[in-house]
This record gives C-alpha cells, structure tokens and sequence, in this order.
C-alpha cells in the first residue's frame, strides 16, 4: 500500500481543477451562473433588485402564458414527474408519441423523434447518422452540441466560412468525392443572429450529394408561417433532410426534437446512444412544449409583437451607433470587440437594472467581443423604454 505521503498531491486533475484560470477569473468577476431570486415574465429580482430580463430565448414570451402552465401541472398529475427511464426500455409514454406526430405535422415531415435535451437532439442528428470514412462539412460557426455530435461521429470534417456558400463550394469540391457527405448548418445561428443562406446552400448540398442536418433552434417560432422555422420561410421543406432544434426557446419548456422522414427517425431510433441510454422527456415538459406549439397556431399575437418589438430594439442599438453583427433576427448581439469593454458595457447594464450574457473569445472569434441580447414577445413598452435609458448610458461608459 502506497505510503500517504507519497501519493499526496499526485492527482494532477485536481491541481488542474485548482490552478484553472478561466475559473479563477469566473470567480472573481462572477459574470456567469447569477441564481436569479423571481421572475415573472420578462421581470427578475436579482440581488433584490427589480430588473429586466435581456437574454433569455423565450422568443415567443410562452414560459408565463397561462395555458402552458396548466398543461405541465395537469400533465404531472396524470403522469407523475419523471419518465425515469429510457425510450427503448421502460420510458415510453403515449404523450411522447402525440407529440412527435404533432411537430412532424407542424413541420411538414413524416416523423419526429423528443429528446430531454435539445443539446443531445442536436448531437444525436449528426451523430447517429455520421461515421468513420465519412466526409461532414460544417460552417465553422455551429453550436457546440453539433461540434460534439460531429467528434462522437469519428467522421472527416472540412469547416467552411460561416454562411457563406461560395466557400462551401470549393470545401466540397476539394474532398473526396465518393465519401458520404453530411452538411451542418444552423437556420438561425444564436450568436450572430444570422439567417442561413438556405437557397445558395442547398444548391451546393444537391450538387455534391450531401445528407443536410439544419439546427433550428432559434428559428423555430420566429421564422416561417406560424413559426415553422427557416426551412418554412425559405420553402425548402423537401432539400433538408433532418431539421432538430429546442424546447427550450419558443416552446417554453426543455427538451428537443428530430424531425425527419420516417425511414430516417427510425434509424436514428436504433442508432442513437443519446436516444438508447438517456431519461425519456419528462410530462411536464412534453406537455408545455405540446400547448406552446398549439398556441405558435391558435394566438399569432405573440409572434407579430415579438418582430414588433425586435425592429423597435433594432432600431434603438442602430440610433446609438451599435454593432449588431448585421442580426436579421430577434438574437441581437452587441460587438464591443474586447473583453474589457464587454465587460464595463455589461457592468453599466446591469447597474441599469438590464440583465444580459458576455461572449468573449474563445467562445466568439477575435474581436467579436459581445454581450448577448435576445428579444421576447413579453417585453413591454415600459421595458423596452428601460432597455433605451440603459443601453444609452452604458454607450456613455466605454
Ligand atoms: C443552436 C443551438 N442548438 C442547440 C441548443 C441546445 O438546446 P438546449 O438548450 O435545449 O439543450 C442550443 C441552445 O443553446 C442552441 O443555441
């Protein structure tokens, strides 16, 4: 047996748990992991002071809609509060089921398949279906559940500038041309606020052949008729193969979805680990996303006040002389290009009572420094007059 002296300090994972700078600086700026003490709405108590809520994707302003709430309570009485088990084995619920076939109608397709997480739909669209000798092109901008999805895959990846088809062009050109192909793109990409350049990037994907896997999650609710998402507003139902996304944003609840044709569901049914070995959606989260897709059809209100109230914040970032990184959508950044000024920006918002996110490099490119803002259906006037006083006066402080 090891002397206890000789083993002490021998865990050199610990020593880099401890010595971990970007922790030491997370702790010591604390600008990530606030526990926000209320919240109603678009309105937070933190610190115990009132504020407003700048940076949540509750696009569509559902998470406080009183018929999404009952639906989740109604849905636990009946069937308790777990799944406590997974889709193939004891976790399968008539309510996942109903589900499914109601965003595969939303959405036009034959099949669609829930997960707990949109993060491990994401993964398993790419991950399910990709594999070794396979050849992914990826638009170097994608969310980190597809980055993850794409190392599970064991797959080639070849990244193209972001949301530009003209490179994709020549990245596809320039691999092997009898690999199996797989495109990754967003529909709307989160930090930029960017719509993909469907049209330009499908033709590419025909030409070469390429299985497309599109991650909605932030143009489901916002883009298309009713909210279907970017596929909708371009018209392109049929040249995208798998379309995932969230529950999380505009269907106001956790989770996420795969949707696909039937043949494609069912592979990635028997195929996906994320799918086979993790917790089925939980009832109150498949029912408050269920009654979140029923009101994106029955009360179109939200969706029109959501593009209302992004075109009027717009237009107050642009009057104060902001970078928005050319946002098309209700994901507004705010490029400030260094970490210090993010942080005095993000500092003097929340002084101004305006909750927002920092994004600073690795995590965006260099010298896109940004605060993260998202704009929601619930912001009220009041609000959005607030959002102006304070985005004036941080403006004043870098
Ligand atoms: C583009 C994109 N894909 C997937 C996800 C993961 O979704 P969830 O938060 O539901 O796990 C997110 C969430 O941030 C996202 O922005």
């Amino acid at each position: 047996m090891a002397f206890p002296l000789f083993s002490k300090n021998k865990k050199a994972l610990l020593d880099r748990c401890r010595d971990d700078y970007a922790t030491k600086m997370r702790l010591k700026y604390a600008p990530f992991y606030h526990a926000i003490e209320e919240q109603k709405g678009t309105s937070i108590r933190l610190n115990g002071r009132d504020m407003v809520m700048l940076s949540s994707n509750d696009y569509l302003g559902f998470s406080f809609h009183p018929k999404v709430i009952e639906a989740g309570r109604a849905a636990m009485l009946k069937w308790g509060t777990s799944t406590t088990g997974a889709r193939t084995s004891n976790g399968s619920r008539a309510y996942h089921v109903e589900l499914e076939q109601k965003l595969a109608t939303f959405l036009g397709r034959e099949a669609c398949h829930v997960h707990a997480a949109g993060y491990l739909s994401c993964l398993s669209s790419v991950a399910s279906f990709a594999q070794k000798g396979d050849v992914i092109l990826a638009d170097k901008n994608i969310h980190s559940c597809l980055w993850d999805g794409i190392r599970l895959s064991m797959a080639t990846v070849e990244r193209f500038s972001h949301n530009n088809p003209v490179d994709l062009r020549e990245v596809a050109a320039s691999v092997e041309s009898r690999a199996p192909k797989m495109l990754i793109i967003e529909g709307v990409y989160s930090m930029e606020g960017h719509i993909a350049r469907l049209p330009d990037m499908m033709a590419v994907a025909d030409e070469y052949g390429c299985f497309t896997v599109l991650d909605d999650a932030h143009g489901f609710g916002v883009l298309g008729r009713q909210g279907r998402g970017t596929v909708d507003h371009f018209g392109l139902n049929d040249k995208v193969d798998v379309v995932c996304g969230s529950l999380s944003k505009s269907l106001a609840s956790t989770g996420g979805f795969v949707a696909a044709s039937r043949e494609v569901i069912e592979y990635l049914r028997t195929n996906s680990k994320q799918t086979i070995f993790s917790a089925a959606l939980s009832p109150g989260q498949a029912a408050c996303a269920q009654t979140s897709l029923e009101l994106m059809q029955t009360e179109p209100e939200h969706l029109d006040r959501l593009w209302k109230n992004t075109k009027r914040y717009r237009e107050m970032l642009k009057g104060l002389g902001l970078d928005t990184w050319g946002s098309e959508t209700p994901a507004v950044p705010i490029v400030l290009g260094s970490k210090e000024v993010v942080y005095r920006f993000w500092q003097a918002l929340m002084e101004k009572g305006v909750f927002t996110v920092m994004s600073i490099a690795p995590a965006v490119p260099p010298g896109k420094d940004l605060i993260r803002t998202a704009i929601s259906a619930m912001h009220t006037e009041e609000q959005l007059e607030r959002i102006a006083e304070a985005m004036a006066y941080a403006v004043k402080k870098i």
